[in-house]
């Protein structure tokens, strides 16, 4: 079984500014992967390559096993898109902007009248189907293109930010329907919400600047950061200070800093959370609790910096 996605070596340049530099991602069938990255980073350029909307300038890239260069009719037929755009037909129905595309794809009315139906009624729009795409809100307009892209039965459906622009409670939605979804086929989300990327995928490649910067599950990438996963946090009734410097004189503490009353130490490795105990005999300990990372922190780590809006 071929990847769902395979690049080597992939280049992109538009004119002098080079968007995506020497990429290399494997994406397995059936996976949810998501791809993370500030504005900018080049999320887009490598949707647009692998969809065949756009040439590499240098790199390999297949779809499928297929070959984005020579095979970009063969591919089409298997994905589905939704673009950072939404590119609905204001002047159609959200009906007709489904029949539209099934016609397109060379569906017969018999085939595509029952899919329209089932997938109106997934996705919740159902009643909407006759009204314009213009009345609907921003979260809708959003499940409508969705509706668009898995039409055909495509096997890999790309999501270019499905929820970028709307509020919380729309965006919890889109993820449940894309949640929904999943499992019959392969998704490859693109997002600059970290919550978004550990809410919804399997798998994670975080870039910038076109590069590649580190690739895992949200639990690999985690593990990654010093200490591992998990940060303890250790609150003082007093004292603080003065135990945060016996306790950064352990071999076993790789990090330590103190706000105020709580001291937060990343430790070599988890077991050595008894040690730490018994340095602490007869401290005025309040309360001791783990602290999971974000993958904010994974971020900050690997760029040195937050993710850009
Ligand atoms: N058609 C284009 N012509 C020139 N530069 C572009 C074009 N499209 C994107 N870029 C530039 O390439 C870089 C990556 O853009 P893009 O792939 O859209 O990033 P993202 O989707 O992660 O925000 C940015 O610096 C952007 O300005
Ligand atoms: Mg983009």
């Amino acid at each position: 079984m071929p990847s769902a996605i395979l690049t080597r070596s992939l280049t992109k340049q538009y004119g002098p500014l080079t968007a995506l530099t020497d990429f290399h991602l494997e994406v397995d069938q059936g996976s949810i992967f998501g791809l993370l990255g500030p504005n900018g980073a080049g999320k887009t350029t490598l949707i647009r390559i692998l969809t065949t909307l756009m040439r590499q300038s240098s790199g390999d890239a297949f779809v499928e096993g297929l070959d984005t260069r020579t095979q970009g009719r063969e591919i089409r037929r298997l994905i589905g898109v939704v673009p950072q755009e939404n590119s609905l037909d204001r002047y159609l129905t959200a009906r007709e902007n489904l029949e539209l595309h099934a016609r397109l794809h060379g569906m017969e009315a018999r085939h595509y009248r029952q899919r329209i139906d089932e997938l109106l009624e997934l996705m919740g729009l159902a009643g909407r189907q006759k009204d314009f795409p213009d009345t609907f809100s921003g979260g809708m307009q959003r499940r409508l293109v969705v509706t668009r892209a898995l039409l055909h039965e495509p096997r890999l459906l790309f999501l270019d930010e499905p929820t970028t622009g709307l509020d919380p409670q729309s965006r919890r939605a889109v993820w449940d329907y894309i949640r929904s979804v999943a499992g019959s086929m392969t998704i490859f989300l693109t997002t600059h919400y970290l919550e978004e990327a550990e809410q919804l995928c399997d798998r994670i490649a975080i870039m910038d600047h076109g590069r590649l910067i580190a690739l895992g599950s949200t639990q690999e990438l985690k593990e990654r950061l010093t200490g591992g996963g998990n940060v303890y946090q250790i609150e003082f009734d007093e004292g603080a200070e003065r135990y945060a410097a016996v306790l950064r004189e352990m071999v076993c503490v790789r990090e330590i800093e103190v706000s105020g009353r709580t001291v937060c130490v990343a430790l070599e490795e988890w077991e050595c959370l008894s040690e730490v105990i018994a340095a602490l005999n007869g401290a005025p300990v309040r309360r001791i609790s783990l602290r999971e990372r974000t993958l904010e922190e994974v971020f900050i780590s690997l760029t040195g910096a937050g993710v850009r809006e």
